[in-house]
């Protein structure tokens, strides 16, 4: 596909929404992320958190789920790209979702192993991640494609995004000293780990209590911004990227307070707090059913 040339009549797709799902509140983190890069975008963020968590269920769930949401946003929102802001779902469901959302433009998220192994000094990495996620076959390939090049340690995190989803500060704390226990020392000499993977979208959530048990030297990695600016280079691809146009229109018609729409399958309460406590936004959220 190519870029519209310059002046050219906006698209008919580029002032549709762009959908954003997750099993619940993680993908928040991502959600931050594409409206720093896209500020003049439209989303439909989707909480899935009535059938969540994904991470401890069977690949066939997980695709289920995926399937439906997708439906939904296709159907009731006609979004115009998805963002997959789930490791656990990209993992086990984008292949699916690409066959069967085939015009639909899908960008999914991933452990960031990758640029992990670029930056990390002592080539010792920790990797936070679902079961689900790490038992995939995206995720081994993922692994596999970087031998040689760092030692990556693997932690799955069974509890910990259901915690976060209920702010269960408890839990947190305990769930996060479990886990970065269990992956060995932290630090910066040789053999320690002076990198850590977040491949869950929850777990930037529990940046605080992660940072105070592994120290201030390590490096924490997510994948929110690469996500963001993938989004970006793909709908620019399509020349279905929102310009001033779109947004002078939208201006025009005061409809700025519809930039963000909110729904969950779950209590509107609780994505409503974590939007309040991690974004500092107060929206409206609408209960769905996604059966
Ligand atoms: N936020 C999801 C992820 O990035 C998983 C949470 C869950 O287990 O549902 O993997």
């Amino acid at each position: 596909m190519e870029t519209p040339p310059a002046g050219a009549a906006p698209s008919t797709r580029a002032s549709d929404p762009i959908g954003v799902f997750d099993s619940g509140v993680g993908g928040l983190s991502v959600l931050q992320a594409l409206r720093a890069e896209l500020p003049l975008e439209r989303f439909v963020y989707l909480s899935d958190s009535g059938h969540a968590p994904y991470g401890e269920q069977d690949d066939a769930y997980v695709i289920r789920r995926s399937q439906a949401v997708t439906r939904y946003l296709v159907d009731h929102h006609r979004i115009k790209a998805l963002v997959v802001a789930c490791n656990t779902a990209t993992a086990a469901a984008i292949q699916q979702l690409r066959q069967d959302f085939s015009d639909l433009p899908i960008i999914g998220i991933e452990p960031a192993l990758k640029p992990a192994a670029s930056q990390s000094q002592t080539k010792h990495i920790g990797v936070l991640a679902t079961r689900v996620t790490l038992n995939s076959a995206k995720f081994r390939s993922l692994l596999q494609s970087l031998q040689g090049q760092a030692h990556f340690v693997i932690q799955p995190c069974d509890g910990l995004a259901d915690a976060i989803e209920r702010d269960d500060a408890t839990k947190i704390a305990a769930g996060c000293a479990e886990f970065t226990r269990a992956l060995g020392q932290f630090g910066k000499q040789p053999g320690e780990l002076d990198t850590l993977v977040l491949g869950c979208t929850h777990y930037p959530f529990a940046n605080d209590t992660l940072r105070a048990l592994v120290g201030p030297s390590v490096v924490f990695l997510e994948g929110g911004v690469p996500v963001a600016r993938q989004t970006q280079r793909l709908l620019a691809q399509h020349g279905w990227l929102a310009g001033p146009d779109v947004a002078a229109s939208r201006g025009a018609t005061g409809d700025d307070a519809g930039l963000l729409q909110l729904l969950t399958t779950g209590a509107p309460a609780s994505l409503q707090a974590a939007l309040q406590r991690w974004l500092k936004l107060s929206p409206e959220v609408q209960p769905v059913v996604i059966g």
